[in-house]
């Protein structure tokens, strides 16, 4: 692995966070619904009280509102809270200004004058990797982020923007990707394996497959709504792996199948950021760190997710 960064050292010792999706998004998330203003504050301050400081949000989650709520926690906390957010590639933001100006929206939203990660959240055809990062070296220049990171980025793009921050002597300090035991995809490409060389954190998002790996969902009872019908494929094949879940968990003092989830990406070495929507979920997903799995049960859960789904080359 190579040396990493000073500046970007605070993330790799960072075990677990906490995504802000759920914090005003009503469409995906049921927002208003299933969970109101009072559970996500008592989401936020269950998760601060049990050690977690660094929160995902982003300019697109509750279209601000996520950032805006979060901007009223932190006025009213005493504990230091780590805060990443992210830049969305609107096909009308053609010019590295766009990104220092949305990263503006996002500070006046949160009412900081700095972020410690400001994210691309995805790849785009039409901002390339390089303009968007030139747009990023200003951001740092301002004094209004204090790393820089990517989101959804395969291994050209990242290399790409790797590339161009360290022509002005910055490192790119992470990718946000989808990785659970669900799916592998950026492990069987990869992408992992060149972060790591890189000395770039892995960021795990949707690291419980959004509910999936909590064991409460069923091909008869599956999740509400669009998560519902997409989710119908992945819960026919997963049963044997909630049953190792839940016999792996029962050997580290009664953990429960999310902890063991979010456990294995600990164990692979990057950061999960798991969603909640009350503060049982959020004391239940904390108490997935601070404790190990064996390599034999790593190799185990690797096994039964191995044929899960196909996966490509990058
Ligand atoms: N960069 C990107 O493109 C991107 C994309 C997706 C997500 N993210 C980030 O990653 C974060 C996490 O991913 P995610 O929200 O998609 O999915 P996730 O963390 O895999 O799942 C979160 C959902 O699972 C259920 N849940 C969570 N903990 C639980 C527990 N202990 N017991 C029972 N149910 C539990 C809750 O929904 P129900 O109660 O409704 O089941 C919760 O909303 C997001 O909040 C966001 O910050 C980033």
């Amino acid at each position: 692995m190579s040396e990493v960064s000073n500046e970007t050292r605070f993330l790799h010792a960072i075990e677990i966070g906490l995504g802000a999706w759920q914090w005003g998004d009503r469409v995906t998330w049921g927002y208003g619904q299933t969970h109101t203003d009072k559970d996500i504050r008592e989401t936020f301050d269950a998760s601060l009280n049990l050690g977690v400081r660094f929160v995902d949000t982003a300019e697109i989650y509750g279209s601000g509102y996520s950032e805006r709520l979060l901007g009223q926690f932190l006025k009213e906390v005493d504990q230091p809270v780590l805060v990443a957010t992210k830049f969305f590639p609107w096909p009308w933001r053609l010019t590295k200004g766009f990104v220092p100006r949305a990263l503006k929206g996002s500070l006046e939203r949160l009412g900081i004058e700095s972020v410690d990660l400001y994210q691309i959240h995805w790849a785009s055809p039409i901002m390339s990797p390089e303009t968007m990062m030139e747009g990023m070296v200003e951001c740092v220049e301002r004094g209004w982020t204090r790393t820089v990171g990517v989101s959804n980025f395969g291994q050209k793009h990242m290399l790409r923007a790797y590339s161009t921050l360290a022509q002005h002597g910055i490192s790119l300090a992470s990718n946000q990707v989808h990785y659970s035991l669900l799916n592998r995809e950026v492990e069987k490409n990869g992408t992992i394996a060149r972060c790591k060389e890189l000395g770039i954190r892995v960021i795990a998002y949707s690291p419980l497959e959004m509910g999936l790996l909590t064991g409460k969902y069923t091909v008869d009872s599956p999740p509400s709504g669009l998560r519902g019908s997409q989710s119908i494929e992945l819960l026919k094949k997963i049963p044997p792996v909630i049953k190792l879940l839940q016999e792996i968990g029962l050997n580290h003092g009664d953990k429960t199948i999310s902890q063991v989830a979010l456990n294995w990406l600990i164990c692979k070495d990057t950061l999960p950021i798991p969603g909640a929507k009350n503060i049982k979920q959020a004391e239940l997903n904390a108490g997935g760190a601070g404790w190990k799995l064996t390599e034999d049960e790593v190799a185990k859960l690797d096994e039964v997710t191995d044929s899960i789904r196909e996966y490509k080359k990058d």
